[in-house]
């Protein structure tokens, strides 16, 4: 197949990519290139969405995968593509219930959506942007594959988000984990959700999907990733309102507890994907993920890190001691 990937420099749509050539297929990605590189056997083709110039990607492409989140980028590509396979890579933020937990896209209301472009720098604008790509895809394209994935993990990670807790379960000793070992988490490797991606094209796959990996206890996580990467942790499991008077922050950030989530994010990360799973969607254990990512970290020093600072942590841990005695 002649497949033509909307970015392929970076983390997800690098890895369809290079999943794409691995199969055989012809692979194009087009971006600016400031990212990164494309995978070796991918053609690169210099593109600016901000002011693009379609005329080197004129011509026939079976697939197009696309995971831009600004309608009018997505509305132009769609004025040269359309005859194409769609791949539309949007997210679960474009829920407007993020509660519930069990969700579905049958299920879950979405956002409005805001059709022009707007700074996201809320997840409201950037769940909203992304509602109205997919609704001018599944307009316009002639065959539409909508997939909304949850946390993407894994080598190459631009968030740090996961990557803290391989690292940190690596060093092993006590180790300061949220709330509950029974709290839900789901995530995806972005090798198993480009595969997926790879051969919902393959397939012309179309339809709307959640996919993330399959719902998991935190404390299975933990104890998954700890195991794979070696380490001698002793996990310490501080309640929310101990770890929110230390200001110790949710989900990414500095100071954050990563993958924590309130309550009220429960939603997040219990999405139904059944249906993923039944169109094909495989995933590796998360161990396999934790290892591959600390191998990526460890080439990679300056590769983008969130979370306690290791002084931060020993600080909430000393002042855990000091209240439980
Ligand atoms: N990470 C998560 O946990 C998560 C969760 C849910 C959904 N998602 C979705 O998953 C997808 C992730 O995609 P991704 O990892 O490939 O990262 P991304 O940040 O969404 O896209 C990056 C790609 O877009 C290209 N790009 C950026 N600006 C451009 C411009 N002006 N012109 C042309 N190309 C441009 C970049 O190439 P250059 O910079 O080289 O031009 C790069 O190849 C997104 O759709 C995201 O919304 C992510």
């Amino acid at each position: 197949m002649r497949i033509l990937v909307l970015g392929g420099t970076m983390f997800l749509s690098r890895a369809v990519a290079a999943d794409a050539v691995a199969r055989g297929h012809d692979v194009t990605c087009a971006a600016r290139g400031e990212s990164g590189t494309v995978p070796d056997g991918a053609h690169f083709v210099h593109l600016d969405r901000t002011a693009p110039d379609w005329t080197a990607l004129e011509g026939e492409w079976d697939a197009v995968v696309d995971v831009a989140r600004t309608p009018s980028w997505v509305a132009a590509a769609l004025d040269h593509l359309a005859e194409a396979h769609w791949t539309f890579v949007s997210t679960i933020s474009v829920y407007a219930d993020h509660s519930t937990p069990g969700g579905t896209p049958e299920t879950l209301p979405l956002l409005p959506p805001i059709t022009e472009d707007v700074e996201q720098d809320s997840a409201e604008a950037y769940g909203s942007s992304k509602v109205a790509c997919e609704q001018d895809v599944q307009a316009r394209a002639r065959e539409a594959f909508i997939v909304r994935p949850g946390l993407i993990i894994g080598p190459e990670d631009p968030s740090g988000r996961f990557s803290y807790w391989p690292e940190r379960l690596a060093e092993g000793g006590e180790v300061l984990a949220p709330e509950s070992p029974d709290r839900d988490t789901q995530a995806i490797d972005v090798r198993d959700l480009a595969a997926w991606i790879v051969t919902g094209a393959e397939n012309r796959l179309t339809g709307v999907y959640d996919a993330t990996g399959r719902v998991q206890r935190l404390g299975d996580l933990v104890d998954e990733v700890s195991k794979a990467v070696g380490g001698d942790a002793t996990v310490i499991w501080a309640p929310a309102d101990f770890l929110l008077e230390r200001e110790v922050t949710y989900w990414a950030g500095p100071r954050a507890l990563p993958l924590w989530l309130p309550d009220d994010a429960r939603g997040m990360t219990s999405h139904d994907v059944s249906a993923a799973f039944d169109a094909g969607l495989t995933t590796r254990p998360v161990g396999e993920t934790a290892a591959d990512t600390l191998a990526w970290l460890r080439e990679n020093p300056d590769a983008p890190r969130t979370g306690l600072s290791r002084a931060e942590e020993q600080d909430l841990l000393d002042d855990w001691y000091t209240v439980n005695g």
